[in-house]
């Protein structure tokens, strides 16, 4: 697929989520917060959901964490958010920025599931336990899941501390940064063998 054709389906699928009611969730959201980035793009980065400031702006990540993101991308990954795909597990904030519940996340992950189909990125950065969770089934901790490569059909997933924990615990911002190094380490030196699906855990 080229990349036209990437952008035109990630835009339609766009025009479907600014529509959607599929939850309660449409009635809080000032707006949709669908996605932002390249449509090439190599590496997609999954949050939980959109939070006070990207339901007002419509973009993933620019509040407090986003700023923290694109600064670990700069610094350690030498690349910026251009270069990559943003987007979250829920594309509506959820009130007062509650966790997500179990049914907002089955009727939205579609939405995710497309996003990754279209864009065939070489790996999915999971940030934090909803979005690793989402993606992988896996229900250990990303304490526990944290810089283990996960094959996931024909990519990556590569769960990741969400950058917000080390703004509510400074004493996670050094294992914060661990994570960018890793990703950079993986980006690098990609693994070249598709390993076998058995083989789930880090190699
Ligand atoms: N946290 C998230 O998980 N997503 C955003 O878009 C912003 C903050």
């Amino acid at each position: 697929m080229t990349l036209d054709e990437k952008a035109e389906l990630l835009a339609e699928l766009g025009r479907a989520a600014a529509a959607c009611t599929a939850c309660d969730l449409s009635e809080h959201r000032t707006r949709v917060v669908f996605g932002s980035g390249s449509p090439g793009a190599r590496v997609v980065f999954v949050g939980e959901a959109p939070g006070y400031n990207e339901d007002i702006r419509g973009e993933p990540f620019v509040g407090a964490a986003g700023k923290l993101l694109d600064e670990l991308l700069r610094e350690i990954v030498g690349i910026t958010r251009e270069d990559v795909y943003i987007c979250n597990v829920l594309k509506c904030r959820p009130p007062d920025n509650r966790d997500p519940t179990a049914h907002e996340i089955e009727t939205c992950k579609p939405f995710l599931v497309k996003q990754i189909e279209i864009i065939r990125p070489d790996v999915v950065c999971t940030l934090g336990n909803f979005a690793t969770r989402t993606l992988t089934g896996r229900r250990e901790g990303i304490g526990r899941l944290r810089r283990k490569t996960i094959r996931l059909e024909d990519r990556y997933v590569f769960p990741m501390f969400h950058p917000a924990a080390a703004l509510h615990r400074g004493d996670l911002y050094d294992d914060v940064r661990k994570d960018f190094e890793a990703l950079k380490q993986f980006l690098d030196e990609p693994p070249g063998i598709e390993p076998e699906p058995s083989q789930m855990e880090l190699f």
